[in-house]
């Protein structure tokens, strides 16, 4: 899939903001610094289209992308920062639930997970919601240049193992580094598939 552009189009915190084009859109998610913006911004070929920051919870909207004119790129909050208060864990999850079990223009919901560590609850928690819920997931093992490819291969079978459990057929997996780009051509590929077959 060739990106011919892409552009920040707009920031909502009510679902009711949210375009009215009916364009599909393709969500990012995941704890916090896992590195959703910055695979955006790898995504769409543009270094500063997605804030990144060093400080983890910096999106606390969803965000949205306009890319070719034609569909989206959405930014969503992370999970799971320790430093907030429960009052902003609260709004967190009213917004994003509330996006993800209702919007039909949803065609996919890429669950970031980072690849250094072995599997953690929360993400697991996250995935078998998702899944249970009939949100279209795929899952993205996040900086895979920072771990060699003993550790990679070890972190991210041990997390498909515990999946197995829940999942008849495991969903579509993608490895990404944004430094040496690792998975965007495959993860444009998938979304470029998507957009055919809904015509
Ligand atoms: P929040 O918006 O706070 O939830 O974070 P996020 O998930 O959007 O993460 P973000 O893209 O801001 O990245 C967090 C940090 O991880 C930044 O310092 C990035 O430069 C770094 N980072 C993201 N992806 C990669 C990667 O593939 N490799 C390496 N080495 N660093 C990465
Ligand atoms: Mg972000």
């Amino acid at each position: 899939m060739l990106i011919r552009n892409a552009r920040y189009l707009l920031s909502v915190n009510d679902l009711e903001s949210c375009p009215r084009t009916g364009f599909p859109e393709y969500a990012f998610i995941g704890r916090s610094n896992v590195g959703k913006s910055s695979l955006i911004n790898i995504l769409s070929g543009s270094k500063s289209l997605a804030k990144i920051s060093s400080t983890p919870g910096k999106t606390k909207l969803i965000n949205y992308f306009l890319v070719n004119d034609a569909w989206y790129l959405v930014d969503l909050p992370g999970y799971g920062w320790a430093a907030v208060s429960k009052q902003l864990k609260n709004d967190w999850s009213v917004l994003v639930r509330k996006y993800l079990l209702t919007r039909k223009e949803l065609h996919c919901l890429f669950i970031l997970v980072d690849c250094r560590h072995e599997p953690q609850e929360i993400d697991l928690g996250f995935i078998n919601w998702a899944g249970r819920n009939g949100i279209p997931v795929a899952l993205v093992f996040t900086k895979a240049d920072k771990v060699t490819l003993q550790v990679l291969n070890k972190n991210t079978g041990r997390f498909l193992d515990s999946l197995k459990a829940d999942w008849q057929e495991l969903p579509e997996t993608f490895i990404t580094s944004v430094i040496d780009r690792r998975g965007k051509a495959e993860i444009l590929d998938y979304i470029g598939s998507i957009i055919k077959n809904i015509g």
